[in-house]
């Protein structure tokens, strides 16, 4: 799975370190930043050099990349990408975005750095497209790492740059972010010696499309942002490599079809397996090798170390499909390290107001275990939704849990009658009840389900600091 960096790691010190830790900003310099680790490292990248990166890529190599040879896909190229950028110059209007950055107490980086990105966001598509093809261009082995087809996430980099960037005067919450992408980059391979190398194709692309802001000092920007952000990456990378393994492999040990496209199928890890309840983790299956995808625990952490997922076929969905339709109890799938933080707030009296969607059930049953046995009772009260009565996949488990626990009550809520429970959408059923401002708020289900929950719960009386629920920016790259 992992290449050997050292073949691949530029010998030319990158563009994107020889300035950079020096000028970090103060507010942004975690105490674990050392000389960046891009440098080079071993005197065989110093003695092989490769040539040194053009600035702009030949069109033939570039198109080549495009159509690419079979499993290497980079997706295509915009002619107008390939041509230099003082012919495109002349076809693009230059003008620079309208104000990027108005936030008046924004670092000069981050100034610089936003109105890169207000200016490329037009054309994200064709950056990510370049710079995807710059990578494998100049790196081609690291094109192994990625999946063999990459439309559904390929502009998820670019995406997490800028959120980071979003955040970059807010360390607390840029470095939480980055830390728990650096780990979970572990399960692809990753090395630290690969961050030059997107380092450098992510300015070639930026160079390329931001025409009309690309200066020395933005350059400049732009290399500090993006040596903080691997830095903290490849740190907690490090720091996770001593305590736990890159990847589980876990094993079928059962499966179960609960409706037509809906399984639940258990695994037993390789290793001990931590995790809270109301976390999820990555999942790649045998049959799609590197396509990973997102699942929640469906139960709390259990003595015998099995974990538990609630999985819905999607329409042509790769992973799902494979997981409901084809795998079976000896099948082994690998899964990343976990993640989330819809977990149980054990430090507050508070009841829990739930609302699940679908398989979004799974996380909060995971939760109410979690309650059930930390022995200090609180009020819990589910809201569980589907279209028809018979969605309602898990509704007896929910019963029999409602039946063992006095402190837990279970409303199913369907949108298309008729039903034994509530009919109507969720949000709505559960301003008919409370009161709820001695609740906090979990949220778990399809993005549209987590927004107009948000505005439900917020409504009814519970601050948004009391409100947890998945990444809606994942769930949203999940479902688009
Ligand atoms: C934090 C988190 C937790 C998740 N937990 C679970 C879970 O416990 N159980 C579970 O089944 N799924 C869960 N998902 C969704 C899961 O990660 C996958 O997105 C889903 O299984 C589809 O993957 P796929 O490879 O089958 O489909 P893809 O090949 O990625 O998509 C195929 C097509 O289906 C569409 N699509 C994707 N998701 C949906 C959807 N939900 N409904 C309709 N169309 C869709 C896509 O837009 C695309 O057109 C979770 C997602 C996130 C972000
Ligand atoms: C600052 C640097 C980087 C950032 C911000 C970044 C960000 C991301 C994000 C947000 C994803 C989406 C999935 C996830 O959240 O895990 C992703 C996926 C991925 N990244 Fe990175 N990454 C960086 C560097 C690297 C490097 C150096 C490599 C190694 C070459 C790499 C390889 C991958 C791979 C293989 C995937 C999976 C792609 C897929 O599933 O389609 N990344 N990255």
């Amino acid at each position: 799975m992992a290449v050997d960096s050292a073949e691949q790691a530029p010998a030319q010190p990158p563009r994107t370190h020889a300035p950079a830790a020096a000028a970090l900003p103060e507010e942004l310099t975690p105490d674990t930043v050392r000389p960046h680790p891009v440098q080079p490292e071993s005197p065989r990248q110093e003695s092989q050099p490769k040539p040194a990166p053009s600035g702009a890529m030949p069109e033939e190599a570039v198109r080549e990349a495009g159509s690419g040879g079979a499993g290497s896909l980079p997706p295509e190229v915009p002619v107008s990408a390939a041509l230099p950028p003082e012919v495109r110059a002349e076809q693009e209007p230059a003008d620079p975005p309208p104000a990027a950055v108005a936030d008046p107490n924004a670092s000069p980086d981050a100034v610089l750095v936003r109105r890169t990105l207000a200016e490329i966001g037009p054309v994200s598509d064709q950056v990510t497209s370049y710079f995807y093809s710059l990578l494998f261009v100049r790196n081609p082995d690291l094109r192994a790492l990625f999946p063999v087809a990459m439309d559904a996430q390929r502009d998820r980099l670019l995406k997490a740059l800028l959120t980071a960037a979003e955040h970059m005067d807010s360390p607390a919450i840029l470095t939480d972010y980055l830390r728990h992408l650096g780990r979970g980059h572990r399960k692809y391979g990753t090395r630290a010696t690969h961050y030059p190398a997107v380092g450098e194709a992510l300015l070639g692309a930026l160079s390329r499309y931001a025409v009309g802001t690309w200066d020395d000092a933005t350059e400049g920007a732009w290399v500090r942002t993006y040596t903080t952000i691997s830095q903290i990456m490849i740190d907690a990378a490090a720091e996770n490599e001593q305590h736990a393994p890159a990847w589980w492999q876990a094993e079928v040990v059962s499966h179960e079809r609960r409706t037509a496209d809906i399984a639940v199928v258990t695994v037993r890890p390789d290793q001990p397996y931590p995790f809270r309840a109301g976390q999820y983790t990555s999942m790649e299956t045998p049959w799609w090798p590197r396509v990973w995808r997102h699942y929640s625990f469906a139960s709390a952490p259990r003595p015998d170390g099995l974990l538990s997922f609630h999985i819905k076929a999607v329409p042509a969905g790769w992973v799902s499909n494979a997981l409901v339709h084809r795998a079976g109890p000896g099948d082994v799938l690998r899964l990343g390290p976990p993640v989330g933080s819809m977990t149980v707030d054990h430090s507050t009296d508070n009841g829990l107001l739930c609302l699940g969607g679908g398989t979004g059930i799974a996380p909060i049953k995971a939760l109410i275990e979690d309650v059930a046995e930390h022995g200090h009772r609180r009020r819990v009260e589910v809201f569980y939704g589907a279209r028809h009565d018979q969605d309602l996949y898990d509704i007896e488990t929910m019963l029999r849990l409602q039946s063992e626990h006095p402190w837990l009550a279970v409303r199913p809520v369907v949108a298309e009658g008729p039903s034994q429970g509530l009919t109507g959408r969720l949000p709505e059923a559960v301003r008919d009840y409370g009161p709820w401002h001695e609740y906090d708020g979990y949220l778990s289900g399809p993005p549209g389900l987590i927004r107009s929950g948000l505005d439900a719960l917020r409504g009814v009386g519970i601050p948004s600091e009391r409100i947890r629920h998945d990444s809606l920016e994942e769930l949203l790259a999940a479902a688009n």
